[in-house]
C-alpha cells in the first residue's frame, strides 16, 4: 500500500512548492491528489485558461518523484459560470436554490452544466493526460456531500419524466405500479408527474423509490460523461471517485462499475460524533472512532468494484472542523488507521490535507503540517507507518469466510418507509458487521449477484427487495444463511408481494410473515438469560420453520429451516451477536471472541490486531502466531501483527 496526501498548491506561495514536495517525499509519501477544487484558478474567466501555475505545480511534484491523482473540479463551478447559467443550481426539497459561496451548488440533471463539467475535464485531460507523473483522475469530489444527490429543479423534473417513461412504458403502467388509484393520484401523461417534494403529507413511497433510483442514475450518468473523455484523452490512467461514510444516497455498486478504483474518505472521529452511535460509544471511542467505522467502509467499498480495487482518498489526520464536536485522535491512531487500511487491502491511503489552511471554511481542519509549516502530530505517525508498511511488504488477501449482503435500494426502501423510527438497512448491516467482527471474523460486504462461491456463511441483514441474482445464488449456496427482518417484504414497485413476505424467499426460509409491528424504545421482550431482547421490530411468522431463539414470554426471535435462519426481529448488536455466533459455529468457522475495542483482520499469512479501546488490551491466548510488529499486549491505539506458517 502506498501513502499519499491531498494538496492544494493554489493555496500557497509558489516559492514553497518545491520544499513541500521534498518534505512529502521525505515523509514516505509517493502520491499527491491535486486540483479538485481549482476551476476558478484554471479558468478564471470563460474560455480563458491559466495553465501556467498548474504546469509548474505538476512539475515540482514530478521532480520530487511524486505521482499525481488529478481531480476534475466539477464540485466547485466558479461564479461566472453560475451567473451565466443560473438554472444550473440544484433546488433543495423546499424548492430553494442552492446558493454560490461554498461548493456542490449544481444539479446533476442540468444538461448545460453537465456539458461544462465535461468541457473542463476534457481541457485538463488534454493538458495533463499524458504527463508521466499523472497516474489517475478523480472525477468530481464526494458526489452527494452536503445532501446534494437529489435536486428538485425544473431540469430534474424533466429528466425524471423521461426516466419514468423509459422505466414504465406507459402512464397506465406507472399508475398501476405505484398504486395511484389510492387517494385519486392517477396521471394521464408522464408530463403530469411532479417531483415527490412539497406534498401535504407523505408522498407515495413508490414515487419516492423511483425518484431515488432516478437521482442515483443521474449521479452515475454525470460521472460517466466525464470518465469517458478522461479515458479517451488520458489512456492507461486509473479513474477514481471518493465516496463517503454512512452514505447511501446513490448506488455505489453502480458507480463502482464506472471507476477503476473506488476511493473513500475516512473520518472516524467525525463519523462517530455525527452518526447514530450510543452516547456510551461516543464517549468511549471519542478519540479512536468506533472500531468498525473504518473497517466497515473498507470492506463495503472493496465490494463495489468488480476486481475489488479500492483506496482511502482522504484520511483524517487530526481534529476535523465539520462535526458537532471535533476531538483530536489518540496518539497513534493515524498510524493505526493507516495500517488497518493496508490489512483490508487498500491500494493507497492519502491524508487530507498536507497543510492546514488558515482561512475560509476549513481553517480548523488539521493537516499533516500546521498553518505555520511546522509538523502537526500526525506527520511523525505517517513517517512511522510508511517505514512499517515497507518492512511488512505487501499484505496478502483475506480468505473468503463470511459474505454480508448489502444493496443500496434496501436502504432507500427502509428510509422511505421506516415503519419504526430509525430502522434502516444500512445500520442493520453495520450492526451485523460489528457482531461478526467481535467474534474475530473477517467479512466481505457484497452486492447481490456478486457471487457466494467459497463462503461458509452468508448474512443478509435486511433486503426488502430481493434481486433475482441473489435468489439464484442462495438456491445453490451450500453454506449457512442468516436472513434478517423485512427481507423480501416488497416488490420492485414498493408493494407488499402476493403471498406476503418474505416474498421470493418464502420457500427457502420455510415461512411466511403474517404480521409486523415496530416497538417503541423500552418495549422489549428479553430472553430468559437476559443476553438479548426482541426490540424495535417484531414479525409473527407461520410455516414449517422451527423456533430457535425465543424470548422469556414465548415470542420467537429466530427461526431455523434447514441451513437457514430468519430473524423475526431487528438485529440489535446483542441479538445479532447471539445468532451469528451460532451460525458461524454451524458453518464450521473458528471464532475468537475479542476484548472490547479489539478487532482482527487476516491478510495472507498474517493476522493484524488493532486496539481501539482507550485502555491496554491483551490478545486472546487462542490467537496463535509469531509477533512481527508490536506486542500481544496492545496499548491504546496499538496494533500487533502475527505471522502464521499455515496460511
Ligand atoms: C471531505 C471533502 C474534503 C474536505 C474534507 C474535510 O468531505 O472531500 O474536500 O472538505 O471532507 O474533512
Amino acid at each position: 500500500m502506498r501513502l499519499g496526501v491531498c494538496y492544494y498548491p493554489e493555496h500557497w506561495d509558489e516559492a514553497i512548492w518545491a520544499e513541500d514536495a521534498a518534505r512529502m517525499a521525505a515523509a514516505g509519501l509517493s502520491l499527491v491528489r491535486i486540483g479538485e477544487f481549482a476551476w476558478g484558478r484554471i479558468e478564471p474567466a470563460p474560455g480563458q485558461f491559466d495553465w501556467g501555475w498548474l504546469d509548474r505545480a505538476v512539475e515540482s511534484l514530478h521532480r520530487a518523484g511524486l505521482k499525481i491523482i488529478m481531480g476534475t473540479p466539477s464540485a466547485t463551478p466558479p461564479k461566472w459560470l453560475v451567473d451565466r447559467m443560473p438554472d444550473m443550481v440544484a433546488l433543495d426539497a423546499e424548492g430553494r436554490p442552492r446558493g454560490f459561496g461554498s461548493r456542490r451548488h449544481y444539479c446533476f440533471s442540468h444538461a448545460g452544466y453537465r456539458a461544462e463539467a465535461v468541457r473542463i475535464a476534457s481541457a485538463m485531460a488534454t493538458r495533463y493526460g499524458h504527463h508521466p507523473a499523472v497516474e489517475g483522475w478523480q472525477v468530481d469530489n464526494e458526489y452527494g456531500c452536503h445532501d446534494t444527490v437529489q435536486s428538485f429543479s425544473p431540469a430534474a423534473r424533466e429528466a425524471f419524466r423521461t426516466w419514468l417513461a423509459a422505466r414504465h412504458g406507459s402512464i397506465v403502467a406507472l399508475n398501476q405500479a405505484w398504486g395511484n388509484v389510492f387517494w385519486s393520484m392517477e396521471y394521464r401523461a408522464f408530463a403530469e408527474v411532479e417531483l415527490p417534494n412539497l406534498t401535504v403529507t407523505e408522498t407515495n413511497p413508490a414515487h419516492w423509490l423511483d425518484f431515488r433510483r432516478f437521482s442515483s442514475d443521474q449521479v452515475v450518468a454525470f460521472h460517466r460523461a466525464q470518465a469517458e473523455v478522461l479515458r479517451a484523452a488520458s489512456p492507461g490512467r486509473t479513474i477514481l471517485h471518493n465516496a463517503m461514510g454512512f452514505f447511501a444516497e446513490y448506488d455505489h455498486h453502480a458507480l463502482g462499475a464506472e471507476v477503476d478504483v473506488l476511493g473513500w474518505d475516512s473520518y472516524p472521529l467525525g463519523f462517530l460524533d455525527s452518526f447514530r452511535f450510543t452516547p456510551e460509544d461516543k464517549l468511549a471511542y471519542a478519540r479512536a472512532g468506533h472500531p468498525d467505522i473504518a473497517a466497515f467502509h473498507h470492506d463495503l467499498y472493496r465490494g463495489c468494484t468488480a476486481d475489488g480495487r479500492w483506496a482511502v482518498l482522504e484520511q483524517q489526520p487530526g481534529p476535523v472542523n465539520w462535526a458537532a464536536h471535533n476531538p483530536a485522535p489518540l496518539p497513534g491512531m493515524v498510524r493505526l488507521w493507516t495500517l488497518e487500511a493496508m490489512a483490508h487491502g487498500a491500494e493507497f491511503t492519502a491524508y487530507f490535507r498536507w497543510r492546514q489552511f488558515p482561512r475560509a471554511q476549513e481553517q480548523n481542519h488539521a493537516g499533516l503540517l500546521r498553518p505555520d509549516h511546522a509538523p502537526a502530530p500526525a506527520l511523525a505517525e505517517v513517517v512511522q507507518a510508511a517505514e512499517e508498511i515497507a518492512a511488512l511488504g505487501p499484505a496478502g488477501a483475506s480468505p473468503r469466510r463470511v459474505a454480508l449482503v448489502f444493496d443500496y435500494p434496501a436502504e432507500w426502501v427502509t428510509t422511505i418507509q421506516p415503519q419504526g423510527k430509525g430502522l434502516s438497512a444500512l445500520w442493520a448491516a453495520f450492526d451485523c458487521y460489528t457482531a461478526l467482527r467481535r467474534l474475530g471474523l473477517d467479512v466481505d460486504i457484497v452486492a447481490p449477484g456478486a457471487g457466494l462461491a467459497g463462503y461458509a456463511l452468508c448474512v443478509v441483514p435486511c433486503l426488502p427487495v430481493v434481486p433475482e441474482a441473489l435468489m439464484a445464488e442462495l438456491a445453490q449456496f451450500a453454506g449457512e444463511v442468516v436472513v434478517g427482518p423485512r427481507s423480501g417484504s416488497r416488490d420492485a414497485d414498493f408493494a407488499i408481494p402476493e403471498g406476503l413476505a418474505p416474498g421470493p424467499l418464502r420457500d427457502l426460509l420455510g415461512l411466511t410473515v403474517a404480521r409486523v409491528e415496530s416497538l417503541p424504545p423500552g418495549l422489549e421482550h428479553p430472553a430468559a438469560d437476559g443476553r438479548w431482547a426482541i426490540a424495535r421490530w417484531y414479525e409473527e411468522v407461520e410455516g414449517e420453520a422451527r423456533p430457535e431463539l425465543t424470548s422469556a414470554d414465548g415470542r420467537v426471535a429466530v427461526w431455523r429451516h434447514q441451513r437457514r435462519r430468519y430473524l423475526a426481529t431487528w438485529p440489535t448488536p446483542a441479538l445479532a451477536g447471539a445468532v451469528l455466533e451460532r451460525a458461524a459455529r454451524d458453518a464450521g468457522l473458528a471464532t475468537t471472541p475479542l476484548p472490547e475495542g479489539v478487532r482482527l483482520r487476516r491478510a495472507g499469512n498474517r493476522t493484524f490486531a488493532f486496539n481501539y479501546a482507550a485502555e491496554p488490551r491483551e490478545l486472546p491466548a487462542s490467537l496463535a502466531g509469531r509477533v512481527v510488529l508490536g506486542e500481544r499486549r496492545l496499548p491504546p491505539a496499538g496494533l500487533c501483527v502475527l505471522e502464521h506458517d499455515d496460511a
